[in-house]
């Protein structure tokens, strides 16, 4: 009964996306964010999209960190859409990348009386004393995707295996790039943001795999921006990204091509693919562009061979995961979780759900992302 209740949600969470995620606004990435909403206009679609269920008086606080991401629009409408399928009544807002205002959403959340907080947050650190408020009012919080860090206040965590992105990106470099000592490549780092521990993680499990062709002379970073701390991109900004790539195109690579482009999020690839093509890069000379999200626009550049790869993150999925954890909480149902040793916040060690990041290119992008419903022929050729 339970795997047919959440088969069902999630063919209502890929109608939802289908719906509303894929061919939201959020494709042109390069739109500047939209100001901190109070409800996320594609999620009041989604309610349209989730059949009416018996309401059960409970209510779900979602605090999302952007709308100017398709994977965040898409993760706000999923958990909208299946926690209202179980008659939850829920309150999505997202911040805009704004760390104040999604202190505020989350105190407005715990005065209107939420039984439960879900929050994928913008600063992982930043939203200790809210947490401990949600907490002495007796609420749980589940954290979406991004750890919570520096608090006891969290209950379970519903993520991807982050250091296994790092890990599939880094492979699909060492088996894809044809890496030779006698005949180098040029590679530049461009990771995610030093506020968000994925950022970490995954910058670790790239390092794990391209190291030995660094020390052996198969990659060579001429920035010499290898360590996190020079490579990392604030709040993942797309333009920050691009600056950077272009600052680094023309301090170091004005006799030389830059041939692979180690991107921790699409938002990043696609700043970086204008750098490129300001300073004249064409499909003769392009590098290899790595990614993650799988973003619409990002495979849709997959197709036209714009960007090489990217890590699909299935957010039906994650979102499923999710619920189970609010109903957890909330009902004093059995949350699924598969790992209770990795994510340590700084205080505790939450006990967590680790879903599968997928490395997705032209070879098999039909069957992870077309197959699955994730995205149409349609919507890829538009
Ligand atoms: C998520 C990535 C996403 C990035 C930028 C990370 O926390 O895990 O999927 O690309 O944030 O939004």
């Amino acid at each position: 009964m339970k795997k047919k209740v959440l088969s069902a949600l999630l063919s209502v969470a890929m109608v939802a996306t289908l719906l509303v995620g894929c061919g939201s606004k959020a494709e042109e990435t390069a739109a500047p964010a939209a100001e901190a909403t109070t409800e996320a206009a594609p999620a009041a679609e989604a309610e349209e999209a989730a059949p009416a269920a018996e309401a059960n008086g409970k209510k779900v606080g979602v605090a999302m960190p952007t709308q100017s991401s398709e994977r965040w629009i898409n993760d706000g409408s999923n958990m909208k859409a299946q926690l209202e399928a179980l008659g939850y009544e829920v309150d999505l807002q997202y911040a805009e990348d704004d760390v104040q205002a999604q202190v505020s959403q989350i105190e407005n959340m715990i005065a209107s009386g939420v039984n439960c907080l879900v929050i994928a947050s913008i600063d992982s650190s930043a939203l200790v004393n809210v947490e401990k408020q949600a907490q002495t009012a007796g609420i749980p919080i589940i954290a979406y995707d991004r750890l919570l860090m520096d608090t006891d206040a969290v209950s379970y965590y519903a993520t991807f295996d982050n250091k296994g992105v790092g890990t599939a990106i880094g492979k699909y470099i060492v088996d894809n790039a044809g890496l030779d000592p006698a005949n180098p490549q040029t590679i530049e780092l461009f990771m995610g943001s030093p506020d968000d521990n994925n950022a970490h993680m995954l910058y670790a499990g790239l390092m794990e795999q391209i190291q030995p062709f660094l020390d052996n002379g198969a990659l060579v970073c001429k920035s010499g921006q290898l360590e996190f701390d020079s490579n990392c991109t604030l709040r993942w900004d797309q333009q920050t990204a691009m600056k950077r790539c272009e600052d680094i195109l023309t301090g170091y690579y004005a006799d030389e091509d830059l041939d692979i482009v180690a991107s921790a999020y699409d938002g990043l690839s696609y700043g970086c693919m204008a750098a490129l093509e300001g300073a004249g890069y064409t499909a003769d000379n392009w590098p290899l562009i790595t990614g993650q999200d799988a973003e619409l626009m990002a495979t849709k550049h997959i197709i036209s061979g714009k960007q090489t790869m990217s890590i699909a993150k299935d957010t039906r999925i994650l979102a499923e995961k999710c619920v189970t954890m609010v109903q957890a909480v909330l009902e004093g149902a059995e949350p699924e979780i598969n790992d209770t040793t990795t994510y340590n916040n700084n205080v505790i060690v939450v006990p967590s759900y680790l879903c599968t990041p997928v490395a997705v290119d032209k070879n098999n992008y039909k069957e992870v992302l077309v197959d699955t419903g994730y995205y149409t022929e349609e919507q890829l050729a538009e």
